[in-house]
């Protein structure tokens, strides 16, 4: 843990306040590792939101979720599932880069439990303010944070949970799972089952009724 204590997080609704509140969040060691908290972004009143585990190498650098080359699975899964990323919230369980080095490279590291805790309130706050009608994890790192660390993607996936709060949460993969299969018909075939993943949630959504 950092020598000072971490400021609190706002009771605020305000996705901008809470925003500016992160970006001097203190709570865990990662603030020494990534360059710059990442926060979550979107619609403000987004019916969905999307939880990752943490920034890469590249949204540490732009300071925004999901732009690499996760991101860009991302977005081929939302526009299969015909879902416009503009409508949605995404996040992150944890909002800064862990990274080890690997000669000039920054090579992602797994969050711990503790990381992960210290990063809760900001996902609360973020759940809060947004109230999504569905959060959707992105693989393990999320869906533990949120359901526990019992829960396994392979055998959960797709399953709807309610928080204490009530709101449901379901999982699926994690985008950059899709790029780690070995060849074009695996990978093609996960991006078909995650897009399926992403449909199936999004068609669990109340419809906006034109009074
Ligand atoms: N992976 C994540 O989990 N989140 C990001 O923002 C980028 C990559």
């Amino acid at each position: 843990m950092s020598e000072a204590p971490p400021p609190p997080v706002p009771a605020s609704r305000d996705i901008d306040v809470l925003r500016r509140a992160a970006a001097a969040c203190t709570a865990c060691d990662l603030v020494k590792t990534g360059s710059q908290t990442v926060f979550g972004e979107g619609a403000a009143d987004a019916a969905i939101m999307l939880v990752g585990e943490q920034p890469g190498d590249s949204e540490d650098r732009a300071g925004r979720p999901f732009v690499g080359p996760a991101g860009r699975v991302l977005d081929d899964g939302l526009e299969a599932a015909g879902i416009d990323r503009r409508v949605v919230y995404i996040t992150n369980a944890v909002k800064h880069f862990k990274w080890t080095p690997r000669g000039k490279r920054r090579i992602h590291a797994k969050p711990n439990g503790l990381e992960v805790a210290a990063c809760r309130p900001w996902l609360d706050a973020e759940i809060m303010a947004v109230r999504p009608q569905l959060i959707v994890c992105l693989g393990a790192t999320a869906a533990q944070a949120l359901l526990g660390r019992d829960f396994r993607v392979t055998k959960h996936r797709g399953e709807v949970i309610r928080l204490a709060d009530g709101t449901p949460v379901t999982a699926t993969v994690h985008p950059s799972s899709i790029l780690r299969e070995p060849d074009d018909e695996a990978r093609h075939a996960a991006m078909n089952e995650f897009a399926h993943d992403l449909r199936t949630a999004s068609a669990q959504l109340n419809p906006v009724r034109d009074c």
